[in-house]
């Protein structure tokens, strides 16, 4: 069995939407220097190292820089040739026990195993992988879950490797497999984008409002509108295009069937958050983003998607974020795995930030170049 236990700096291993693979390493690049080594393992994967940078810092960059285009991280701790795995489990499942043991893992913690986007020559499903590590686990004494635990276990096949690696769940950034928010579609679904949401608010810790007013800027045809209903909005739907009709007898929903700009132009009201879903460039969209944070209640939410035009994404987006900076403050900025062309964007009405939440303790070994 090929064994690389953890050298001086584990390689870590990160998730990106395929299109923007390219994107992830020049901002890994910049935030890390040329001493970043960055090897694309699949599509939409990717190892990085770089001397002493521990996932916990990279994380870290992660949020605060930001690093847009990374949307999961996970330590390598060991990894086989997928030739030798392709059509037999036993390898992997006598290696994820071993990780675990070594690590002395008491507590309960989550599984999460995927293939990388390109990873064809595997004999089994992801998931038939998946409870044949925690069938051995569980004989073996571990409570083993999907999420919803401070430590993860991963285990990401490559077409070429198969690797495996435990770390604490915030250094993931999400806390599904590779990032790959998996989100059911409902009845009263109104449309796709309403997943770009309802992911934004799994994978980020935002104070949501539970009750006020909510603008939704490019509503039709109402996905998000509905979700801020959901959520005990009241909400001003601006859009020139029409929406669903079961929206049409919610008193909740106001309607405003002009542009951004001209109700911006004409409102006297202010909103406890403001959220703009538009098609339209990222100059113009934040542009209307700044008019709008003239309508937010002090300490107001603002979310917006940046829709990207193939050319430099990198630069559209930090361009957009300095703009956006006149007046928010960024919370949050990613690439959700909802998302398409685009980048969703979380602000505050600047002055108004609190302070990021302090890292869970979990009591796991520590990683030794943290
Ligand atoms: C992607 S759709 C929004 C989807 C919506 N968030 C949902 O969940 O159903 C983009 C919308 O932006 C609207 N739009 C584009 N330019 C606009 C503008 N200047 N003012 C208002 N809406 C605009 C379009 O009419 C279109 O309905």
């Amino acid at each position: 069995m090929d064994f690389s236990p953890g050298s001086a700096t584990p390689a870590i291993i990160f998730s990106t939407a395929e299109d923007y693979f390219d994107a992830a390493r020049q901002e890994l690049r910049a935030a890390f220097g040329k001493a970043a080594q960055i090897e694309r393992l699949g599509r939409d994967t990717g190892s990085f190292t770089a001397p002493g940078v521990a996932i916990a810092q990279v994380a870290e960059v992660c949020q605060i820089r930001p690093i847009v285009f990374v949307q999961h991280l996970m330590r390598e701790m060991a990894r086989l040739p997928t030739s030798t795995v392709a059509a037999d489990m036993t390898p992997v499942v006598a290696m994820a026990l071993r990780l675990v043991r070594e690590q002395g893992i008491a507590a309960p913690f989550a599984l999460q195993v995927w293939f990388s986007s390109g990873t064809t020559n595997m004999r089994y499903q992801s998931d038939e992988l998946w409870r044949q590590i925690a069938a051995e686990l569980t004989a073996h004494g571990y409570t083993v879950a999907r999420g919803g635990q401070p430590i993860i276990l991963s285990v990401c096949l490559t077409p070429q490797v198969a690797i495996l690696g435990i770390n604490i769940t915030d250094d993931a950034l999400t806390d599904w497999p590779g990032g790959r928010v998996g989100l059911a579609k409902s009845a009263a679904q109104i449309s796709r984008a309403e997943f770009k949401l309802e992911e934004l608010r799994k994978v980020f810790a935002v104070a949501w409002p539970s009750a006020g007013t909510a603008l939704d800027l490019g509503a039709s045809p109402g996905g998000w509108t509905r979700v801020l209903r959901h959520s005990g909005l009241t909400v001003w739907a601006v859009d020139p295009a029409a929406l669903d009709p079961r929206l049409a007898t919610d008193p909740g929903v106001h309607h405003i069937p002009t542009t951004a700009h001209d109700f911006l132009a004409t409102t006297t009201m202010r909103f406890d958050i403001v959220v703009n879903d538009m098609r339209m460039d990222p100059d113009p969209s934040c542009q209307v983003m700044l008019r709008a944070a003239r309508h937010l209640k002090p300490g107001g939410l603002a979310v917006v998607t940046l829709k990207l035009f193939p050319r430099n994404p990198v630069a559209q987006v930090h361009r957009a974020l300095a703009s956006l900076h006149e007046a928010y403050t960024i919370v949050h900025a990613r690439q959700l795995y909802h998302n398409r062309h685009e980048v969703t964007v979380v602000a505050q009405r600047a002055g108004h930030h609190e302070p990021m939440q302090s890292r869970a303790s979990t009591g796991m070994k520590s990683d030794s170049s943290r």
